[in-house]
């Protein structure tokens, strides 16, 4: 299987040190990503769990907020283990270039079901969380602009403008989670995904 060659990871990289954030369109092999987005669909006919926000003891689920469903990626599938291969090799040339001490790393697939969102939001608070990355892929084929459900990425706090980016198959956005607020508009007709991130070496344990 092709594990997303070095020149790709070495722009994804690059944008990281540079910018904060990357966008790549074509970054999940093919093949990789129909297997992804054939497991989801079948989840998603059966026993997905509404997702919650906030950490631990404060997790609570809120329609206003996010009303999409999830379901947590691990080894036991084959496109999850080799996701789950593709971001350790991803992983791995970041800790040797940008030092950023990346260690543990989760995630889930996400449904949106027709009309679903997630509201503006970040994925860490500074001094809160160890998140340090976080990473999104898109497992949409034939995806209109006219379907809405993209990602807008926020630039700061302030920024209200943001990038827009349609959730077509093979997209990637990596970006630091800690930096940029992000909101998913209402997707205009079933919309799968991957939510995950790069958790830093807790200093407490
Ligand atoms: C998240 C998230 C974005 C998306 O789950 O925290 O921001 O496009 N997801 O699914
Ligand atoms: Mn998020």
């Amino acid at each position: 299987m092709h594990m997303g060659g070095a020149t790709m990871f070495d722009v994804i990289i690059d944008d990281l040190r540079y910018r904060g954030y990357s966008i790549q369109s074509v970054a999940i092999d093919q093949q990789l990503a129909v297997a992804l987005h054939n497991e989801i669909k079948h989840k998603a006919t059966q026993h997905l769990t509404p997702a919650g926000i906030g950490r631990n003891n404060q997790h609570t689920v809120d329609k206003q907020i996010r009303s999409d469903h999830i379901e947590w990626i691990d080894n036991s599938t084959q496109p999850g283990k080799h996701w789950l291969a593709w971001v350790e090799a991803l992983k791995v040339q970041i800790n040797r270039k940008l030092f950023l001490g990346l260690d543990e790393f989760e995630s889930h697939y996400a449904y949106y079901p027709q009309g679903a969102f997630y509201r503006r939001h970040k994925d860490a608070f500074i001094g809160e969380s160890n998140r340090i990355l976080s990473v999104v892929a898109y497992l949409n084929p034939n995806w209109c602009s006219t379907d809405g459900g993209e990602l807008v990425l926020y630039k700061s706090e302030v920024d209200t403008k943001g990038i827009k980016i349609q959730p077509i198959l093979g997209t990637l956005v990596i970006f630091l989670s800690e930096e940029f607020p992000h909101e998913v508009l209402p997707a205009g007709r079933d919309r799968y995904s991957i939510a995950g991130w790069f958790r830093q070496k807790s200093k407490m344990n």
